[in-house]
C-alpha cells in the first residue's frame, strides 16, 4: 500500500528553464565546430531534461538513449549497473554529451561512462541536472551540473516516485504525511 504525500517546489520550473539555459552557454563552448554531438540521454529520468536542453543547443546534434538499471546487492558500494537498452548509434570517434536527470551513488553514470569510453569517442563529456554529493559511494563527477541539492527524496521534471510524478514541470521534495512532525 502506498503511503500518502505531497510535494514541496525545491526548484521552480523558472529556474530550471534560466539554469539549463546557462548550461548550454558552457557545452557549446566546448563543443563549437563539432561535425554532429550525440547527446545521449540516460532513460528514463533524462527525458525531459534533454528535450529542454538540446533545443537551447543550437548544434549540429544527434539524439541517442540509452537505459540502465542498477541492482543493489549485499554492498551498497558494489552495485551491479545493467543494460537495458542499448545506444542505436555507433559512438567511436565522435563527440558524445551523456545527459543524466541526478546523480546520487554515483554507480550509474560511472558505469556508462566507462562502456562509452570503450567505444572510443572522440570526446565524452556528461551533463547532470541534479547532483548529490553526500550520497556519492563511488568516485565520478559531471562536467557539468544544474544543481547540487542536499539528500532528499526529488520528484517531477523526469524524475519519479514509484513511477508517478515525472510529468511535474519543477523539482519537488516528497514529504509523507503519515508522519507527525515534533515541531
Ligand atoms: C535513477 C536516475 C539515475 C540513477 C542515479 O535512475 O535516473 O539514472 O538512478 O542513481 P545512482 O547515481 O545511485 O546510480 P533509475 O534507476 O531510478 O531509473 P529511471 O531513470 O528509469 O527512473
Amino acid at each position: 500500500m502506498s503511503r500518502p504525500y505531497v510535494i514541496d517546489e525545491l526548484i521552480s520550473a523558472k529556474s530550471i528553464a534560466a539554469r539549463i539555459e546557462a548550461l548550454a552557454r558552457e557545452i557549446k563552448t566546448k563543443f563549437r565546430g563539432t561535425d554532429k554531438l550525440v547527446v545521449v540521454g540516460l532513460l528514463r529520468g533524462s527525458f525531459v531534461f534533454i528535450a529542454d536542453l538540446v533545443r537551447e543547443l543550437d548544434l549540429p546534434v544527434e539524439v541517442d538513449f540509452l537505459e540502465a538499471s542498477s541492482y543493489g546487492n549485499s554492498t551498497e558500494s558494489s552495485r551491479e549497473v545493467r543494460i537495458l537498452k542499448d545506444l542505436r548509434g555507433e559512438i567511436g570517434g565522435r563527440d558524445v554529451l551523456v545527459v543524466e536527470d541526478i546523480v546520487d551513488t554515483g554507480h550509474t553514470l560511472k558505469h556508462v561512462i566507462s562502456l562509452l569510453n570503450s567505444r572510443e569517442p572522440a570526446r565524452l563529456a556528461c551533463c547532470a541536472l541534479l547532483d548529490k554529493p553526500s550520497r556519492r559511494e563511488v568516485d565520478v563527477k559531471a562536467d557539468w551540473i544544474g544543481f547540487e541539492i542536499p539528500d532528499e527524496f526529488v520528484v517531477g521534471y523526469g524524475i519519479d516516485f514509484a513511477q508517478r510524478n515525472r510529468n511535474l514541470p519543477f523539482i519537488g521534495t516528497v514529504r509523507f504525511t503519515d508522519t507527525q512532525d515534533e515541531t
